[in-house]
């Protein structure tokens, strides 16, 4: 079985989660591929991507792995900007193909948590546009991200 982990991450706070999500996988016997997606011209200053994000500007995407039919299982990763999910991972779901009757996990990592339903509802609005038969749900707090056991108890009720 394989699993593709797509993430975005500026302070390394989904990457941490992506990175426990990928270990749990292994552990269970999954051939796993994370992801980091690389947007160049994200802008610099906090309400300059707030904006982006509340208004759900795409944005460019280095990546070449956009095909994903060859996994069984897809993890999208994102923190939450202004209640939505970044917009290179938004990007990257809109344009990424082969979803279709897929596993999906959709996991963010957020601050005060505020909007952070709604960032998860967006993407798993997303993901069953691309008609994925399971969509999960997962988010973290960036305050709880380096209590790695409990972040892995979480990890494992959602994706057992
Ligand atoms: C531009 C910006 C907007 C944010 N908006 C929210 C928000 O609406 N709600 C929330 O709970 N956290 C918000 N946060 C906090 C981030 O979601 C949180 O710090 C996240 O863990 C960062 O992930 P990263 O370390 O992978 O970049 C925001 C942070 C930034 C930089």
């Amino acid at each position: 079985m394989k699993a593709l982990i797509v993430y975005y991450t500026e302070t390394g706070n989904t990457k941490k989660l992506a990175h426990l999500i990928g270990e749990y996988l292994h552990n269970q016997g999954w051939a796993v591929d994370e992801r980091w997606l690389h947007a160049p011209h994200e802008p610099k200053s906090f309400f300059g991507k707030c904006l982006k994000a509340f208004f759900r500007v795409r944005t460019k995407v280095e990546s070449t792995f956009v095909v994903v039919s060859p996994y069984d299982l897809v993890c999208f990763g994102s923190p939450v900007w202004a209640f939505e999910p970044v917009p290179a991972m938004r990007t990257y779901m809109q344009d990424c193909v082969g979803l279709l009757g897929k596993r999906t996990l959709a996991f963010v990592t957020y601050g005060s948590g505020m909007g952070k339903d709604r960032c998860l509802g967006n993407m798993a609005k997303m993901l069953k546009k691309k008609e994925a038969r399971e969509v999960k749900l997962l988010s973290v707090a960036s305050a709880d991200i380096n209590n790695a056991g409990t972040v892995k108890e979480e990890i494992q009720k959602i994706l057992v």
